[in-house]
């Protein structure tokens, strides 16, 4: 397995042992004990780009081995073979808690509640879909690490499959306790615009009693066949025109990344 500075400097992190910060500006050697990543990640400039000159997504590590190191020929065979995946975590710890802080609703991030439907008839119905959004933006430098990420996603899947992904778009996402998302399919109005769906889970400590699981039904929208737990750190990828799928009413706050690769057919 392929252990890249990145790995090592998180191991320290995780035991709570100062580390000097080198992931963004070259400049900044500032030395921080592990609850203070989160802030410096964010407020340390000179750009995701940095954070991401280590993160080499190719094609041989097993899937087991999921870490920084990202197998794209892996996700793209099962992607082609299963329709879906679940990753665990596939972003480092740093980045993920960096993520967590842009997720909140107490006036960091601006959230709105989310609508349905496009254009003219965008309607906010809580009893179909409960959750207030924010999109990702690329002037916050956790907000770009994550689409930098996605782009070298993007880019592998492409080379792989021929899928011809042409842009992505991805908000947060938090549900409040009790609300929930009606089954519903990504595809929308029958377009064929969006190919494939992320959804990036940020609920630490998540328990399977708090509920909030997202349901995948095969196309007929009948039978179930994947239910996964929101838990801290997990991505699902699935082909976006192949799987309705629900949220489950949650017993508390669920966070979330939602996102879509889409084609350039997208008016
Ligand atoms: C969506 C969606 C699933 C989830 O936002 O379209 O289906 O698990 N989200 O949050
Ligand atoms: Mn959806």
């Amino acid at each position: 397995m392929l252990l890249s500075t990145h790995e090592s400097k998180s191991a320290h992190v995780a035991f709570g042992l100062p580390a000097r910060c080198s992931l963004f500006a070259s400049k900044c050697r500032k030395r921080l004990r592990a609850g203070f990543w989160p802030s410096h990640q964010t407020a340390c400039s000179g750009g995701a780009e940095r954070f991401f000159s280590d993160l080499k997504i190719h094609a041989i590590t097993p899937l087991a081995e999921v870490g920084p190191v990202v197998d794209i020929a892996a996700i793209a065979r099962q992607l082609t073979q299963v329709g879906y995946i679940v990753l665990d975590k596939p972003l480092l710890a740093t980045l993920s808690s960096g993520l967590l802080a842009r997720c909140q609703d107490d006036g960091c991030v601006r959230f709105l509640p989310a609508q349905i439907g496009r254009g003219q008839a965008k309607q906010q119905i809580d009893s179909i879909r409960g959750d207030v959004i924010s999109w990702l933006d690329d002037a916050n430098v956790t907000d770009r690490a994550y689409l930098l990420w996605m782009e070298q996603l993007r880019l592998g899947l492409n080379a792989a499959l021929y899928l011809g992904l042409f842009d992505y778009e991805c908000h947060y996402a938090i549900y409040g306790d009790g609300a929930g998302y009606a089954k519903h399919s990504d595809v929308l109005n029958g377009k064929r615009n969006r190919i494939l769906s992320t959804v990036y889970y940020l609920n630490e400590n998540w328990q399977v009693a708090d509920g909030g699981e997202l349901r995948l039904f095969e196309a007929d929208g009948v039978s179930a066949i994947a239910t996964v737990n929101p838990v801290f750190g997990s991505m699902i990828i699935f082909l976006s025109e192949y799987f309705p799928h629900e949220v489950l009413a949650a017993c508390k706050k669920r966070r979330s990344i939602a996102g879509w690769f889409r084609v350039r057919d997208s008016r």
